[in-house]
C-alpha cells in the first residue's frame, strides 16, 4: 500500500520538472518534491531514502544521450528499500539515446524497483527554436494519463512483475562526449539582478559578480539563459552556435511523440 509520493527531479529549464509534478498530481497522495542541484547536494538533501510503502518519480533532462554526468555523484546519496519507482527523462526532440535505460539501471542498483518509464519532449535547453513551448497541453495531458494508468495497476504489481521492466536503450551507453570549458557571457544589458547566479545549480556564477562565472563548473544547461529578465547572459561560443545551428536544421521537425513504458 503506497502512503505517499516523492518526486525527484533535476531540471535548469523547468520541462523535466513540469513533467515529473505533472505525473505525480494522478496521485491523490501526500507529496513531497526534491528539486536537485549541486548547491543542495552541498547543503541539504545530503542522503535521502526511501522505503517500500513510497512510490518515487525520478526525472532528468538527456545530456548528450546520457543522464547528466555531475549527477551520478548526487544518485550515491539516494537510496531506496525495494521502493517502487517510475522512471522519467526529457529530452530536447533529438533523441534520448541510453539515458533511459542509464537511469533504470543507476536506481535499481540503489533499492529502487522500476514499475514505468517515460521519454518525455521538452524545449531544447539551447534553443526556444527546438520543441518550442514543449512540454504542450498534450504532452502535459499524457503524463497525467500515464499517471492514472499507473495508479491503476500498482495494486498489481509482485516485485517479480516489476522487475521485468523493459525500456529503449543499447549496452555499452553512448560514450560521454569530452567538451571543452564553455561557459556564458554576460552582456551590458546585466541589470545585477543576480536570478542567474540563484538558478544556477552548480554555483559556477559568482553571487557578488555575477559576470564572473566559473567554466569549469558550467554544465552549459543554460539555466541562467532562460532565467534572465533581459536576455543578458548568453553563449558565444562557436561549437555552442555550430551546435544549436545544427539542432534547429535537423531536429525543429517532425516532432517527436512520447514513448512510455510499463
Ligand atoms: C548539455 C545539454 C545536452 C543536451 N543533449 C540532448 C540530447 O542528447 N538529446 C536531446 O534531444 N536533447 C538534449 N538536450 C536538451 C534537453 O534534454 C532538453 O531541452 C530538456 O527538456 C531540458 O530539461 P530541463 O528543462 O528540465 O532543464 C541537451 C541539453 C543540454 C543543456
Amino acid at each position: 500500500m503506497i502512503k505517499k509520493i516523492s518526486t525527484l527531479f533535476f531540471s535548469p529549464t523547468g520541462t523535466t520538472s513540469k513533467i515529473t509534478k505533472q505525473i505525480s498530481k494522478a496521485f491523490n497522495l501526500p507529496k513531497s518534491h526534491f528539486n536537485l542541484s549541486l548547491k543542495k547536494l552541498r547543503t541539504k538533501h545530503q542522503n535521502l531514502s526511501f522505503n517500500s510503502d513510497e512510490l518515487v518519480i525520478i526525472g532528468v533532462p538527456v545530456y548528450a544521450g546520457r543522464i547528466p554526468a555531475f549527477l551520478e555523484e548526487y544518485f550515491s546519496k539516494i537510496m531506496g528499500n525495494n521502493t517502487p519507482a517510475i522512471f522519467i527523462v526529457v529530452y530536447g526532440n533529438r533523441d534520448y539515446d541510453d539515458a533511459l535505460l542509464e537511469l533504470k539501471e543507476l536506481f535499481e542498483k540503489r533499492g529502487f524497483i522500476g514499475i514505468a518509464a517515460g521519454a518525455f519532449i521538452g524545449e531544447h535547453s539551447y534553443t526556444s527554436r527546438v520543441a518550442t513551448n514543449r512540454p504542450d497541453i498534450d504532452d502535459l495531458a499524457k503524463a497525467f494519463i500515464f499517471g492514472k494508468n499507473i495508479k491503476k495497476r500498482l495494486g498489481l504489481i509482485s516485485e517479480m512483475d516489476a522487475s521485468s521492466l523493459k525500456v529503449k536503450g543499447n549496452y555499452p551507453y553512448k560514450e560521454r562526449i569530452a567538451v571543452p570549458l564553455i561557459s556564458p557571457e554576460t552582456t551590458e544589458a546585466c541589470k545585477s539582478c543576480g536570478i542567474c547566479a540563484e538558478v544556477c545549480p552548480t554555483e559556477a556564477i559568482s553571487f557578488t559578480d555575477f559576470n564572473t562565472i566559473k567554466a569549469e563548473d558550467c554544465i552549459r544547461c543554460h539555466s541562467c539563459v532562460k532565467n534572465c529578465p533581459e536576455e543578458a547572459k548568453i553563449f558565444t561560443h562557436d561549437m555552442i552556435r555550430n551546435i544549436t545551428q545544427k539542432l534547429i536544421t535537423n531536429f525543429s521537425l517532425p516532432k517527436k511523440e512520447v514513448e512510455l513504458f510499463m
